[in-house]
């Protein structure tokens, strides 16, 4: 197991934001993470990625229990998560995105060929096409370049585990079906997927496993073969399947 979450809990005062949630994510596989609103996802991903501590409960990364304290820590276990703000700088190109703060250097200085030569190869490999040059300021990417942008840099940064929280929530139905495209292109590479999404046609398009929180608790998860987007909404309502599975 790529990461796995056992019993894990996270209070904010009176809130139980998560409460003694199990969960695993695979390597190789898209893992979909569904709820209501303040269900408890985003604040499940940003425990992961070391910027909350759990309350309670433990983390395993490969089967050995670790604690991540900082998201300096999850960058160095191979965690990277893609926010939908997405924490790129406008004012740089994709090229200077890509490396910020791991530029290559050459005799002491930028080594601006070889930066160039990988992140237009990482953009290939991930058959991002749509991206013109890698010279191009960010400020004037689409949504789903700049989406594409963020998953590159976890890419070429050696990223394990890609974590997504609702990557299209802002994207047109061409973008989407380009991000979607790539959350399968990691996935295929070998790299587990967490995708926090609230939109079932993603989901079930793209997703291998779904695990569904309700008022912060993981009430169901398994393959996504195994459910239908009416049950799926069914349990992210009520919690609960009133119907046995058939
Ligand atoms: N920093 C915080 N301080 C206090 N309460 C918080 C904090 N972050 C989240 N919460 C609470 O925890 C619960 C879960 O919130 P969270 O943001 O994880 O939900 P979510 O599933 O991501 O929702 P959405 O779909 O709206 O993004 C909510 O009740 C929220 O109010
Ligand atoms: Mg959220």
């Amino acid at each position: 197991m790529l990461l796995s979450l056992r019993g894990v809990s996270k209070s904010f005062g009176a809130v139980h934001a998560l409460q003694d949630v199990d969960l695993d994510v695979l390597a190789g596989k898209v893992t979909a993470l569904v709820g209501d609103n303040g269900a408890g996802k985003s604040t499940l991903v940003k425990t992961v990625a070391g910027t909350w501590q759990p309350t309670s409960g433990e983390i395993f990364w490969k089967d050995q229990r670790t604690s991540i304290r900082t998201p300096r820590d999850a960058d160095a276990l191979g965690i990277a998560t893609v926010y939908q703000d997405l924490a790129l700088c406008d004012n740089l190109d994709i090229v200077q995105n890509m490396f910020l703060g791991h530029e290559r250097l050459r005799f002491r200085l930028l080594d601006e060929n070889a930066m160039e030569r990988a992140a237009r190869g990482t953009l290939a490999e991930l058959s991002v096409t749509t991206v013109r040059s890698v010279r191009q300021l960010v400020a004037s990417l689409s949504g789903g370049q700049r989406q594409s942008v963020a998953v590159a840099r976890a890419v070429m940064r050696d990223a394990q585990l890609v974590i997504m929280d609702e990557p299209t929530a802002a994207l047109g139905v061409s973008q989407t079906a380009q991000v979607l495209a790539l959350i399968r292109t990691l996935a295929d590479r070998g790299i587990g997927v967490l995708l926090i999404s609230h939109n079932l046609n993603d989901v079930f398009s793209v997703a291998d496993r779904i695990a569904v929180l309700y008022l912060g608790r993981l009430v169901h998860s398994g393959d996504v073969a195994g459910y239908t987007p009416q049950r799926v909404v069914e349990i992210i309502t009520t919690g609960t399947l009133a119907t046995a599975a058939t």
